[in-house]
């Protein structure tokens, strides 16, 4: 292998060497003055790379805060990952598949396969009576048959809502009830850490009372999965006899392709709506310019098929651009801490996507174990999910991408659809804690709470500009009052409110600081404390209780609960309770680092709990202004409790 020199550091920014440069398939800023010239026409050109069965009549038109892109376009997502690809790189491999046990063989998926799977699967859905426009559940752990599913979906037109494998069946029954999907996608079971979890049996549970009257069962690890007659029906017999050939759905632009469901600021998730034609065009050009993605990469994104990022740049991004990408089952440090690097080397693995807490978690096991590794094959290392502080940033930098590797930290939301801010690898620049430069054609401000432009180095509001972005979620699924108020109630109809705060520097690259409301990121995980909350209050010795995050130095944040009980059981038994309700409610990821039995929570003289000073009371910031508390005695209250318990 050619040795590749190192990245070039100017100062406090790092740009992409000449080597680099030479390859890139951005190398320089002028595309970034043609986007901001005309983005509507900027978009709009590299929509026409993408297959559409009929072009659009007006690129943009805007009735705030609703928006349309390309509309009048007949589109199928599938025409162009597949398809396209179909031409010229036939035999190309798509989709490796890593399986969590050492001792299993990979499966492997060229463009030609992966398209008559997709195609007997979609033949497979019609035949269960799934038509245009049906929501279809899909309920799978990082198996092909994820990808399958999704790609069959959008194939016939219709509309697959993912829900994270790890996700509790009640969390599963509440986006099955809410979208009334008709058909299930899940497995009998997966293996994670050594363990079978057997999924089926949380399917089973989350199944109750919806609309679902079939289940497809992926036999994944042959754990007797029980299954009920006339429901339940293997995945294996249902493709056995379908022909590798079903006719794509035409599809009108502004079309529903997908639900996913995020945490947003109350108990209930949202279902963040995206369409067929502004997500393809987006999901293709992000990927392939950030990931500077060529016909030589291998592609590998470690997040899961149940969150944004395991949606764009796990499945659509990749294959949109006619990359070969990894899906990996199991945990990246499992068996040994570094299985992840093994992988990498296994397969040669160009461009490394994940999230901070992993690069922490890497560093926790030992630099030691990553110098032992070579993992040459890198050329793009990613970061997304929660901001990465500069030792991890360093860290990934130096020990992962041997400093020779160009570190791109994207900025995005499961709403953006796409990254919205990452400085591109062949132009830079770089800076560590920095997301870097909006995507050419975005138009990001930074604004304080009257809607004032901020100057450089001050904290305010991220927004994002009209004409905003073709990806960008259309409405809050059967819930237009939410999509309004989370997102164009600050600054008005026509501007994007992200509920981030960030600022930006001299050369205008972005620094991402955290969020405004009460959505947490725990292990890149989003979740929002007013979830855990309603989980919580369920239980009947409560009275009541706060959620809020606290700084981790693996997982970034994590929850801690605040809870008043009628103090009826003991304490270890009551906060046993507690964390089996989140889980239960939620998933295991949601599980209170910590639950705290207070007398009382300082609350302001309207009767509302003021979240702040319970955060503050563990970042060691003054608490401000206790005044407008009616319990003022109740702050030290819970800080003795807190130090009690340390
Ligand atoms: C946060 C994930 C800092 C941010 C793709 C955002 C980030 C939320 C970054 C969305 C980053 C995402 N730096 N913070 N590079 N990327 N975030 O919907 O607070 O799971 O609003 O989408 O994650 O989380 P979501």
């Amino acid at each position: 292998m050619r040795k590749k020199a190192k990245v070039v550091k100017k100062g406090e920014l790092y740009f992409p060497n000449q080597e680099f440069k030479k390859r890139a398939l951005i190398k320089d800023k002028a595309v970034y003055r043609k986007a901001a010239k005309n983005p509507v026409k900027f978009w709009e050109d590299l929509a026409k790379e993408v297959n559409w069965y009929k072009k659009w009549k007006k690129g943009f038109v805007h009735k705030p805060p609703y928006f349309q892109w390309f509309v009048g376009g007949k589109i199928n997502i599938t025409e162009t990952a597949l398809e396209r690809n179909l031409k010229t790189r036939r035999n190309k491999l798509a989709l490796i598949w890593e399986p969590e046990p050492v001792t299993e063989r990979a499966r492997y998926f060229t463009y030609y396969d992966l398209f008559r799977e997709v195609n007997r699967f979609a033949n497979a859905l019609k035949k269960l009576g799934v038509k245009k426009g049906d929501r279809v559940g899909v309920y799978l752990p990082m198996v092909p048959e994820a990808i399958i599913s999704m790609l069959a979906c959008a194939r016939i037109g219709a509309v697959h809502v993912v829900v994270f494998s790890a996700f509790s069946s009640k969390a599963l029954q509440i986006r099955l009830q809410d979208t009334k999907a008709k058909v299930l996608i899940t497995a009998d079971g997966y293996y994670r850490r050594g363990e079978v979890i057997h999924l089926k049996q949380n399917a089973d549970k989350g199944l109750k009372d919806t609309d679902v009257k079939k289940v497809v069962v992926v036999k994944r690890v042959d754990n007797e999965a029980k299954m009920r007659k006339g429901r339940d029906l293997w995945w294996h017999d249902l493709v056995k006899n379908e022909s590798d050939w079903c006719e794509s759905a035409v599809m009108d632009s502004e079309d529903l392709l997908f639900i996913l469901y995020t945490s947003g600021s109350t108990g209930k998730p949202k279902g963040c709506c995206h369409v067929c034609g502004g997500y393809t065009v987006q999901a293709n050009f992000t990927a392939k310019w950030i990931f500077d993605l060529k016909e030589d990469d291998i592609f590998w994104s470690t997040a899961d098929v149940g969150w944004i990022t395991g949606h764009t740049y796990g499945c659509y991004g990749p294959l949109l651009c006619g990359s070969t990408f990894i899906i990996f089952e199991g945990a990246p440090d499992w068996p040994t801490p570094d299985r992840w690097c093994d992988i990498i080397e296994k397969y040669g693995v160009t461009t490394f996507y994940t999230a901070p807490t992993a690069i922490r978690m890497f560093e926790k096991y030992g630099i030691d174990l990553i110098r032992r590794h070579k993992l040459e094959t890198l050329q793009v290392l990613g970061s997304v999910g929660e901001p990465i502080d500069e030792a991890a940033w360093k860290m990934f930098f130096k020990e992962v991408g041997k400093e020779r590797c160009l570190l791109v930290d994207t900025w995005w939301q499961t709403e953006t659809g796409g990254i919205l801010i990452t400085s591109l690898p062949g132009v830079g620049p770089f800076k560590p804690t920095f997301a870097g430069l909006p995507f050419p054609g975005v138009k990001a401000d930074i604004l304080d709470e009257k809607g004032r432009s901020l100057p450089a180095n001050k904290e305010g509001n991220l927004v994002i500009l009209p004409p905003f972005t073709p990806g960008l979620l259309r409405t809050v699924y059967k819930n237009p009052k939410k999509f309004l108020k989370t997102y164009w109630a600050d600054y008005g109809k026509k501007i994007y409110f992200t509920n981030d705060s960030a600022l930006k520097d001299k050369n205008g690259l972005i620094r991402i600081v955290g969020r405004v409301d009460d959505v947490i990121k725990v292990a890149g995980h989003r979740l929002t404390t007013g979830e855990l909350e309603s989980a919580i209050a369920l239980h009947k010795d409560i009275i009541e209780c706060a959620v809020v995050g606290r700084a981790h130095d693996i997982k970034g944040e994590v929850p801690v609960a605040f809870v008043v009980s009628k103090k009826k059981k003991p304490v270890k038994k009551l906060e046993k309770e507690v964390i089996g309700l989140v889980r239960q409610e939620i998933g295991p990821i949601a599980s209170p680092s910590k639950v705290y039995f207070v007398r009382d929570l300082p609350k302001t003289r309207s009767g509302k709990i003021m979240r702040r000073i319970l955060r503050k009371l563990f970042t060691g910031e003054g608490l401000g202004d206790l005044s407008t508390l009616a319990n003022p005695e109740s702050v030290d209250n819970v800080r003795k409790i807190i130090q009690k318990s340390k």
